[in-house]
């Protein structure tokens, strides 16, 4: 599996989208499409840009029961998209629908079928709202495995956690299954709100197969540097 730095696309229309990749001149580098984009450009312009030649992470996170998913996942899989995803609380049977019915897309229309991957728990869940909130009496990094096991043993390709957690996931799942990893900021940048940040080498080293990269790219004077800083720092 090739490694690669994604481009989280956080933006609000196609054509704010659209302008962005100009920037990046002939290079279409692989982006994620989250659901800001998706509900307002919908699965039109994601086709589009899949055909224009970018791979796309389409980060819905579903969530919902396992026939629903199954049959939601059947229709993204004929979208041209390379990889897509569930949260893991969803459980075992809901993921292994969301796979079924990515192979039943992808059979109907055709395609490749894309890549599943797990949210394990969200980088935005602390350790305390876990317990309080969520009434969950494991720490976060024995959940974090425990949901990477369940989404292994449903066939999933990998699973969303932080860079820091990369090692972890590996060590419970094996070194093939995935990690996606965003929180990503270079040494001298902008943290944002994000809190657990690594820089791109620092998360080569760790093991990350895919780093998220949002606004240190879509936010910099000039994107197309900070994108190919990130790919050398990452993958050279
Ligand atoms: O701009 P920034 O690099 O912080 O963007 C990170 C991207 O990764 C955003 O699209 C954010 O929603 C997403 N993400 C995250 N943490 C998670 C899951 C997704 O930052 N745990």
């Amino acid at each position: 599996m090739a490694k690669d730095v994604i481009i989280a696309c956080d933006f609000s229309s196609e054509e704010e989208t659209l302008n962005f990749l100009n920037k990046l001149g002939s290079r279409r580098p692989f982006i994620k499409i989250g659901m800001e984009l998706f509900y307002s450009a919908g699965p039109q312009m994601v086709r589009r840009i899949a055909e224009q030649g970018s791979k796309i992470f389409l980060d819905l996170k579903l969530h919902d029961i396992p026939n629903t998913v199954r049959k939601a996942m059947a229709n993204l899989a004929g979208l041209g998209v390379h990889m897509c995803n569930v949260h893991a609380a969803g459980g075992i049977k809901m993921m292994q629908a969301a796979r079924e019915g990515l192979l039943e897309g992808a059979a109907r229309t055709g395609g490749a079928v894309p890549l599943l991957i797990a949210v394990t728990q969200l980088t935005s869940t602390s350790e305390n709202m876990l317990k309080n909130e969520l009434l969950i009496n494991c720490d976060m990094e024995t959940t974090v495995a425990s949901y990477a096991q369940n989404a292994a043993r449903c066939g999933l390709d990998g699973v969303v956690c932080s860079p820091l957690e990369a090692r972890l996931v590996k060590e419970a799942c094996g070194k093939d299954f995935l990690t996606v990893t965003p929180g990503i900021r270079f040494a001298d940048g902008e943290k944002g709100d994000q809190v657990r940040v690594t820089t791109p080498q620092r998360a080569k080293e760790i093991g990350s197969d895919f780093i998220v990269v949002g606004r240190p790219i879509t936010a910099a004077e000039n994107p197309a540097e900070a994108y190919f800083r990130c790919v050398k720092e990452f993958l050279e």
